[in-house]
């Protein structure tokens, strides 16, 4: 685990092969189903419903409907599908890794091929994929890797340290001066992303800590570290035990109302916030604004989460990191189909999950503030102009 994943984008080659969807499906139907974990099944259409086998063709397992990252990535999947002639079913493990494994279970049952999975906890989600792999079935973990197991063929994901250098290099960006105050917030730590963002950003962010850019606020653990560039797992566990927000909102709240308790004088005025994802910033960004000591302040976020857009056109989000979801789908499903069909995927480097190196496809991200807002996600198509307010 150590080692786990440090440095591997060093192993990703550059010239992405673009996997066209729809160009490898020919026209005919197909049926695309969500279930939650309470069982409620949404046929999006059913024109189709067998694989030869008599079975599901593909299986998808995302981690949690309560957060609109991972809806848009269910409406995408459904977008990509909805004339695909594969049968693919989609479930939310609703943040529990039981849910999860009687999700891959139920899947399995139904006699898929290919098993596409965002793990709610990385490790614990090796039951789930080694459940699969048993049968036969081909594992792509998308989005967050699969970690400590052989059980995972391909990751399709982002690039993750880039968001996390993304993000802290906004921040720096739009520092003046010395002393400024840094609150550093982190994702869950059974997320192996988690620690690659929080990897990213401090990669940056280290040398203007060490210079007196930034101050830290709010982890006596990052200010032990101030002066080491490069952290280990260990390292990144003692940082992320004070500051994770666990990838919930309300936790990110309550953290943020302590600290903003405990902060003296020096720590307050403007200050620079490091925010993990959208989710999280919406709840820090309101918490500090209601402190009448916090003249101003800049903070990350990433997803471009539709309410985090209108925060960012709004004045009370800085930025976010744009994760084209449209493009990590048709990279899952292009390759699911490649191996439905018998052949290979194309991948573009390998990450060590700390069981393997597992062969990888990788997406770039782009920033987003309220410079490009209009040109990235409205005049691109990825949202439409009437979804949001005060846009020019
Ligand atoms: C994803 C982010 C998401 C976060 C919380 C991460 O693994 O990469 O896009 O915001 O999980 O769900």
């Amino acid at each position: 685990m150590l080692n786990m994943v440090k440095g591997s984008r060093l192993l990703f080659m550059t010239g992405l092969l673009s996997f066209v969807l729809a160009g490898c499906n020919g026209d005919t139907e197909g049926e695309v189903t969500e279930t939650t974990d309470e069982d409620t099944t949404e046929e999006v259409d059913s024109d189709t419903d067998e694989d030869s086998n008599g079975g599901l063709d593909v299986g998808i397992v995302l981690p949690t409907r309560d957060e609109p990252r991972w809806v848009q990535d269910e409406q995408r999947f459904m977008d990509a599908l909805s004339d695909s002639d594969y049968t693919t079913e989609i479930l939310f493990s609703q943040g529990s890794a039981a849910n999860e494994l009687q999700n891959v279970e139920t899947l399995i049952s139904k006699g898929i091929d290919v098993l596409i999975m965002s793990p709610h906890d990385g490790d614990a989600a090796g039951a789930a994929a080694q459940a699969a792999a048993d049968e036969g079935i081909t594992v792509i973990a998308y989005d967050r890797l699969i970690t400590s197991t052989e059980a995972v063929d391909y990751y399709v994901t982002f690039d993750s340290l880039a968001v996390g250098e993304a993000q802290g290099q906004y921040l720096i960006d739009s520092a003046e001066g010395s002393n400024i105050p840094l609150y550093l917030y982190a994702g869950a730590s059974s997320d192996n992303n988690a620690f690659l963002f929080f990897e990213g950003a401090w990669s940056v962010l280290q040398p203007k800590i060490a210079d007196g850019t930034f101050v830290i606020a709010n982890s006596s653990e990052a200010e032990a570290l101030s002066d080491t560039a490069e952290l280990t797992r260990d390292e990144m566990g003692s940082i992320m035990g004070q500051i994770t927000t666990n990838w919930d909102p309300n936790e990110a709240i309550n953290k943020a109302q302590t600290h903003l308790t405990s902060a003296g004088d020096d720590l307050k005025g403007d200050i620079a916030i490091l925010a993990p994802n959208d989710g999280t910033a919406r709840s820090i960004a309101d918490t500090f604004a209601s402190d009448n000591d916090i003249t101003s302040y800049i903070i990350t976020g990433q997803d471009a989460e539709k309410a985090s857009i209108q925060y960012i056109i709004d004045g009370k989000q800085s930025m976010t990191v744009f994760k084209d979801v449209r493009r990590l789908v048709e990279d899952a499903m292009g390759m699911a189909i490649t191996i439905l069909d018998g052949n290979t995927p194309e991948t573009t480097g390998s990450y060590d999950n700390g069981a393997k190196e597992v062969e990888a496809m990788q997406s770039e991200v782009i920033v987003v503030d309220e410079d490009n807002v209009q040109a990235e996600l409205i005049d691109s198509g990825y949202y439409e102009a009437s979804e949001f307010t005060g846009l020019d």
